[in-house]
């Protein structure tokens, strides 16, 4: 019998929160550090505005698992933004689905910023890593349901009786600013976004080394990403790249053609 407990996420588990995700090899590297203080003032940022946006799992005073979480008050969602149980040795002892279950219990209580109403549904993006049980595998397992059915990864837990979620088509808008110059949208929450935005930066060197970068961060420039749609992770001279940057030949062929037109 293993026995661990939940705890909410406070300014005193900061750190434990953001290195959590970060292996101890990678703490030292520019980008991570550079990740972790973004994620930093995300978590502050966000507790202040919403009181919590995640649980941690611990066995005796050592974290094991993570789900991590945030509300979007316009549309009544509540977004998870990950599941973790990194270590092989927790894993399938139950920690991920009392995560789960209790930020599920967590958020039929009322809430000042839904109207006092629990939200419609818990909405995720639930991507796969290499090497770990997938996200949406075990999402399915847990009663979440596809919001389309070609879609894999994109689901959802509605909370209010027979609600269907159907998020709004939306496209890239790109603004006139946007031409002769990248953009690159990154998400605070993750210690990763750093990382990744530096591998994206190098790629788009590679193929326009004077084009110049801006990096947007999704949490803090609301009103930046909400005036162009639906934003890619990166777009050249108005142009949403939609290779992943992992698939170096396409992504480099888009940007090649973005700065063609
Ligand atoms: C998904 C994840 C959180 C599940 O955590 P967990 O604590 O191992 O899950 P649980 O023990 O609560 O399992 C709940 C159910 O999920 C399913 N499940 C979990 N792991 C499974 C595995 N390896 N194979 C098959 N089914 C599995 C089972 O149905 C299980 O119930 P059961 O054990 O009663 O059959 C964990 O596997 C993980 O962290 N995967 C990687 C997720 C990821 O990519 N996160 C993003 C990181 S950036």
């Amino acid at each position: 019998m293993v026995f661990w407990k939940i705890k909410d996420v406070e300014l005193d588990d900061v750190d434990s929160l953001i290195y959590f995700c970060i292996p101890p090899e990678k703490r030292n590297d520019r980008f991570f550090i550079e990740g972790a203080d973004v994620k930093r003032a995300w978590v502050r940022k966000s507790l202040e505005m919403f009181g919590s946006i995640a649980k941690m799992a611990y066995l005796d005073s050592t974290p094991v698992g993570l789900i991590q979480y945030q509300p979007k008050p316009k549309k009544r969602l509540l977004e998870i933004t990950c599941i973790f149980v990194p270590d092989k040795r927790n894993q399938r002892r139950g920690i991920g689905k009392a995560l789960l279950n209790a930020l599920i219990e967590d958020v039929k209580k009322p809430r000042g910023f839904f109207d006092c109403k629990p939200p419609l549904a818990v909405v995720t993006w639930a991507f796969q890593v290499p090497g770990y049980y997938p996200q949406n595998e075990f999402y399915l397992k847990m009663g979440f349901k596809k919001v389309r059915e070609d879609d894999p990864f994109l689901l959802y837990y509605p909370l209010e009786e027979e609600y269907v979620y159907q998020p709004e088509e939306a496209v890239f808008i790109p603004q006139a600013e946007d031409k002769g110059r990248a953009l690159i949208f990154y998400d605070p929450s993750c210690p990763f976004c750093m990382y990744f935005a530096e591998h994206i930066k190098n790629l788009i060197r590679d193929v326009a080394p004077s084009l110049p970068v801006r990096m947007v961060n999704m949490f803090e420039e609301v009103e930046e990403v909400e005036k162009r749609g639906q934003v890619p992770q990166c777009a050249v001279n108005g142009k949403a790249i939609n290779a992943s940057f992992m698939d170096r030949e396409n992504f480099q062929k888009e940007v090649r053609e973005a700065l063609e037109v």
